[in-house]
């Protein structure tokens, strides 16, 4: 039987269990009995998911963008904020209030735009009641005592400076969020997470395509309106979420112009579900990933797959006639574990509107900018993302780990010199997918191997989040240019929590 057959049984049958017999069924199966830090799968059946699930939010509502954040400085290049978080109330569905976690009381994430180069200073203010916090600037490539990782929480009611410069060229879609240990998928999935821009001095994109950020979340709400607890499913497989938004929207609509060319940047901002995007009648030209654009655009795709964390920057051609184009995101099998996997279906994201009297498409350019490959790697690294099964206590648990290994905040796993080019290869051994996140630096892909098929990378990117599918192994370059403690993890918040972290000394 394979794992994921056997765990399936095991939560199905497990009811029936007594501690007794779940060991020696445990024995039976060769699983490792210790190592649990998960909360534990409850074998009680229902108990769990007890609570109704609100199946309805109001769709269709008028497309809008994220709300900014003020830069309250007067100097030239230098952005300035203060971030609280704390709580706050928004109404997903009208008259029902539901209690979330918001930045500044601003629902669905207040966007951060500054230009390369600038300087930025950013007081936090954690005030969300009982629990400590960061802010991680996800994807920036900041001094390492800058990036909010789990290794410098910040206090519930204390206060903290973030300072840093933004390096020239590093253009691109990043993020915020807290990361704040064990706490990170639930402080997420109550509200708090934001996009992050930072605009080029010289982008070679016509403004006329505009520049519209799709920042796409979930939600999911208990009948009386407050926000689900994660589930046993959630916590193995990661959140899904019940409704996904765009913008803190459920399936919004936008209206252009027929023929109209646009710019979108696509977040998967979501805690744990992947989305295979694809847009009803129309292809996507790709011109960006997480790190900014890439070297040329990549024309014709009919989907996308954005794992959590994943970023993309599209370029679409809208149909010259009137019309409604759903962007949808597909099922896609990223190795479900247990039972409640969700329906294989499409779902609606956005509704694109076609009305109006029609305008001329914009040509881009071939070029978008030069990328440098990085050159003949001087160190190798090899990672191993591994899951272990245990059962505690009659219950079932499960691990997600590097190496075999559990986050230690003060055990230092890997090393790296500054300026040193590295091959990391890492094979996924596990039965699920894994996007894995690198903090610090932006990578290069260099290829695929999967069966004994290798895939070369299609185009040069810069990318701090790649997806690693079950027994598939990823190589990738980077570089340092800074040292300090850094970290690399799985991007599922839920397995990130658990421990699918490691640590990188950078000397
Ligand atoms: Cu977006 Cu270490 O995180
Ligand atoms: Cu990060
Ligand atoms: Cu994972």
């Amino acid at each position: 039987m394979n794992r994921r057959k056997l765990l399936t049984s095991i939560l199905a049958w497990g009811g029936l269990l007594t501690g007794g017999n779940t060991k020696a069924f445990a024995k039976m199966a060769g699983m490792n009995m210790a190592n649990s830090k998960l909360p534990g799968m409850d074998m009680s059946g229902t108990a769990a998911n007890s609570h109704k699930r609100l199946r309805k939010l109001p769709i269709g509502i008028p497309f809008s963008h994220l709300a900014r954040l003020e830069n309250t400085s007067r100097e030239k290049a230098t952005f300035e904020a203060v971030i609280e978080a704390g709580n706050g109330t928004h109404e997903f569905v009208p008259g029902l209030a539901t209690r979330i976690l918001a930045y500044n009381r601003i629902a669905s994430g207040a966007m951060i735009e500054v230009a390369e180069g600038d300087h930025v200073k950013i007081t936090f203010k954690n005030r969300i009641p009982e629990q400590p916090s960061t802010i991680h600037w996800h994807g920036l490539e900041i001094p390492a005592d800058q990036e909010g990782g789990p290794m410098n929480p910040v206090a519930s009611g204390a206060d903290h400076t973030y300072e840093f410069t933004i390096p020239e060229g590093s253009a691109g879609s990043y993020w915020y969020h807290p990361h704040p240990h064990g706490l990170t998928s639930e402080q997420v999935y109550r509200g708090l997470a934001a996009p992050f821009l930072v605009r080029s001095k010289n982008d070679p994109l016509s403004r006329e395509l505009g520049d519209t950020t799709l920042f796409i979340t979930t939600v999911s709400l208990n009948s009386d309106g407050t926000i689900a607890e994660n589930t046993d499913a959630d916590r193995m497989n990661g959140r899904e979420g019940d409704h996904v938004l765009v913008n803190g929207n459920k399936q919004p609509v936008l209206t252009l112009p027929p023929g109209a060319s646009r710019r979108f940047r696509l977040y998967n901002a979501t805690n744990g579900r992947f989305l295979r995007l694809s847009l009803e009648g129309h292809t996507m030209t790709l011109v960006g990933t997480d790190g900014g654009l890439i070297a040329a655009p990549v024309k014709g795709l009919n989907e996308l797959i954005l794992a959590p964390a994943e970023r993309a920057e599209i370029i679409v051609d809208f149909k010259a006639k009137v019309g409604r184009f759903n962007l949808t995101s597909k099922a896609y099998e990223r190795g479900w574990m247990g039972d409640n996997k969700p329906a294989a279906k499409a779902l609606s994201l956005m509704t694109f509107v076609l009305a109006g009297l029609a305008v001329e498409p914009i040509a881009l350019p071939e070029k978008l900018r030069d990328i440098v490959t990085l050159g003949e790697p001087t160190s190798r690294k090899r990672l191993e993302f591994s899951e272990n099964m245990g059962m505690a206590n009659g219950r079932m648990t499960m691990d997600f780990l590097i190496d075999g290994k559990s986050f230690k905040m003060n055990r230092v796993d890997l090393q790296a010199r500054v300026g040193e080019i590295e091959l990391w290869e890492i094979y996924n051994s596990s039965d699920m997918d894994h996007p894995l996140h690198i903090h610090g630096t932006q990578f290069q892909i260099v290829e695929r191997e999967k069966k004994g098929k290798k895939t070369p990378a299609p185009f040069l990117a810069w990318k701090d989040t790649v997806n690693i599918t079950s027994k598939e192994t990823v190589r990738i370059k980077l570089q340092y240019s800074t040292p300090g403690l850094r970290m690399y993890h799985c991007h599922i918040l839920e397995h990130e929590d658990n421990g699918m972290i490691g640590t990188l000394d950078i000397v």
